[in-house]
C-alpha cells in the first residue's frame, strides 16, 4: 500500500473502505507494536461496523419478494424500498464527519448503534409502506455515520504497523456482511419473513452498541479535544507498555505541526482538479456499471433468468455473496504488487466482458407468464449466472476496493478529508441513481439494453482510466502531490 502520513512521507498504508471520510484533522497513527486487548475490542468494534453495514446493503434483496406480498409496490415503490438506504447514507456521510470530530469517534459510532437498532426495529414494525422508508432511511444514516466514523477510529487507534490490515479489515467486513445477509435471506425465505431479515440487523446492532460502550476512545481526538487526562488514561488502556506521556506529546507535537483544515473553496482549487476528477470519477464509475443493482436486486436478475424461487436465494448467497468476499481477497493480496491500474483496467475489462454476456444471454431468455410455475433454466439463464459470478470477481478484485485504496491516496493531508467527503459523497449519489432506475430501466428498455449500458459504462471508464488514472502503486504521497503540481 502506498505510504500516506499526514506530512505525505512514511510508511502508513491507507486503505480507506465505502463511505470513508477521513477528517480533515484527523491526526496520524501511533507507530509500532502489537496487538493489545483493548485494540482487539476497538478491531471488534471495526469489525462489526462493517459487517452492520454490508449486512443492511446485503439483506433488502432477500426480502423484497415478501415485502412485496405484504404491501402493494409499483417498481417506483420497489425501488424507493431498495435505494433509499443510500440516500440515508449520503446525508449520513455528510453528518458523520462532523459528528466524529464533535462528540468523537467512539460516540458516532454509539450513535450509529442506536440509529440501527432503531432503523432495524422500524423496518420490522413498518405498518405501511411509509414506515418502511422511514426506517430504510434511518438504517442509512446510519450506514453513512458509521461508514465516516468506523475507519476513523480504526485509524487512529491501530499502531502504524497495524493499520492497514485494521482498516482494510473492515472493508472485508462489508463484504461478510453482505454475506450473512444473503445466507439469512437463504434461511428465512421459505418462511417469507421479510420482517425478521430486516429486523434481525438489530442484533448486531446491539452487539456494536455493547462492543462500543466498553471500546476506548481514540486518544488523538482527546487530545484534540485538549483532555489530555482522558488521552493519558485511555492511551495506557490501548498501549500498556508505550510510555503514555511521550506518546501524548508525539500527538500534541502533531497536532500543532498540523496545517488548520483547508478551505472548502480551496478544495476547488485548479491545482487540485485532476485529482478531484479523478477521485470522483472512480467514486462513479464504481457504481454506474452495476454493482448494486446485482447486489440489491440479484434474487430478482435470478427470477427473470428462469431460476425456481427455491434456488434463487441459494446462488445469490453463494455465487454473489460468497465470491464477493473470496475475490475480495484477491484484491487485498495483490493491489500493491500488480498495482492500482493493471487490477482497474482488468477488472473493468472483465466487468466489461461480463456485461455483455449477460445482456446478450437476457435476448434469449424467454420470460415465464406471471404465475406460471418456473422450470429449470435454460442454456441461457445458466449463462446469466457464469456472467454475474464473472462481474463480481472482476469487480471485488479491482474497481470495488482500488477505488478506496486511489481516493485516499491522491489529496494531500490540507484537503485530503473535504476532498474523500466529496468523493464519497459522489458515491452515495451513485448508487442511489442506479438502484433507484435499475428496475425502471429494465421496465422500458429491458433487461439487455439495461445490461448494455452498463457495458458501456465499463468501456468509457476503462479508456477514461487508461488515460487519466496515474499508477500511485509504491509512491509517497509527496510524490503524487508533485504529479498534480507539474501538471500546472
Ligand atoms: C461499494 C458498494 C458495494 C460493495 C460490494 C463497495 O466497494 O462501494 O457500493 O455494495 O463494494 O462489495
Amino acid at each position: 500500500m502506498d505510504t500516506l502520513t499526514p506530512g505525505g512521507t512514511g510508511s502508513v498504508p491507507s486503505v480507506s473502505p465505502v463511505g470513508t471520510n477521513q477528517s480533515p484533522s484527523a491526526p496520524p497513527p501511533l507507530t509500532g507494536q502489537s496487538m493489545t486487548p483493548w485494540l482487539v475490542v476497538a478491531m471488534a468494534v471495526i469489525l462489526f461496523a462493517g459487517a452492520l453495514f454490508g449486512y443492511d446493503q446485503g439483506v433488502i434483496s432477500g426480502a423484497l419478494d415478501g415485502i412485496k406480498k405484504s404491501f402493494v409496490l409499483t417498481p417506483l415503490l420497489v425501488e424507493v424500498v431498495t435505494s433509499w438506504v443510500t440516500l440515508g447514507a449520503m446525508f449520513g456521510a455528510l453528518a458523520g464527519g462532523e459528528l466524529a470530530d464533535r462528540f468523537g469517534r467512539r460516540n458516532a459510532i454509539l450513535f450509529s448503534g442506536v440509529l440501527f437498532t432503531l432503523g432495524a426495529a422500524v423496518q420490522a414494525f413498518a405498518p405501511v409502506t411509509a414506515v418502511l422508508v422511514c426506517g430504510r432511511l434511518i438504517v442509512g444514516a446510519a450506514v453513512g455515520v458509521i461508514a465516516v466514523a468506523a475507519p476513523l477510529y480504526g485509524a487512529e487507534l491501530a499502531p502504524r504497523t497495524l493499520r492497514g490490515r485494521i482498516v482494510s479489515g473492515y472493508q472485508f467486513a462489508i463484504t461478510i456482511g453482505i454475506f450473512l445477509a444473503y445466507l439469512v435471506n437463504d434461511w428465512l425465505s421459505n418462511a417469507g419473513s421479510w420482517r425478521v431479515m430486516l429486523g434481525s440487523s438489530a442484533v448486531p446492532g446491539v452487539l456494536l452498541l455493547l462492543v462500543a460502550v466498553a471500546a476506548p476512545e481514540s486518544p488523538r481526538w482527546l487530545m484534540k479535544m485538549g483532555r489530555r487526562p482522558e488521552a493519558k488514561v485511555q492511551m495506557q488502556k490501548i498501549r500498556p507498555k508505550v510510555d503514555a506521556q511521550d506518546a501524548l506529546n508525539m500527538i500534541d507535537k502533531a497536532l500543532r505541526e498540523e496545517t488548520e483544515s483547508a478551505a472548502w473553496s480551496e478544495i476547488f482549487h485548479r491545482q487540485w482538479r485532476r485529482p478531484l476528477m479523478i477521485g470522483i470519477g472512480l467514486a462513479v464509475f464504481q457504481q454506474i456499471t452495476g454493482i448494486n443493482a446485482i447486489i440489491y436486486y440479484a434474487n430478482q436478475i435470478f427470477a427473470s433468468a428462469g431460476f425456481a424461487l427455491s434456488s434463487q436465494a441459494t446462488l445469490t448467497t453463494w455465487a454473489i455473496g460468497g465470491v464477493n468476499v473470496a475475490a475480495t481477497v484477491i484484491a487485498l493480496a495483490f493491489v500493491d504488487r500488480w498495482g492500482r491500474r493493471k487490477l482497474l483496467l482488468g477488472g473493468l475489462f472483465g466487468m466489461g466482458v461480463s456485461l455483455a454476456v449477460l445482456g446478450t444471454a437476457f435476448r434469449f431468455i424467454v420470460p415465464a407468464a406471471p404465475g406460471a410455475a418456473t422450470t429449470a433454466p435454460s442454456v441461457a439463464g445458466i449463462i446469466t449466472l457464469c456472467g454475474l459470478v464473472a462481474f463480481i470477481i472482476s469487480f471485488a478484485a479491482s474497481i470495488g476496493p482500488v477505488t478506496w485504496t486511489v481516493i485516499t491516496e491522491i489529496f494531500p493531508g490540507r484537503i485530503r478529508g473535504r476532498a474523500v467527503s466529496i468523493c464519497t459523497a459522489f458515491n452515495w449519489l451513485s448508487a442511489f441513481v442506479v438502484s433507484q432506475c435499475f428496475l425502471s430501466m429494465v421496465d422500458a428498455a429491458g433487461s439487455s439494453l439495461t445490461f448494455g449500458l452498463f457495458a458501456l459504462f465499463c468501456v468509457i471508464g476503462w479508456i477514461w482510466i487508461f488515460f487519466r488514472v496515474p499508477e500511485t502503486k509504491g509512491r509517497s504521497l509527496e510524490e503524487i502531490q508533485q504529479t498534480w503540481r507539474s501538471a500546472h
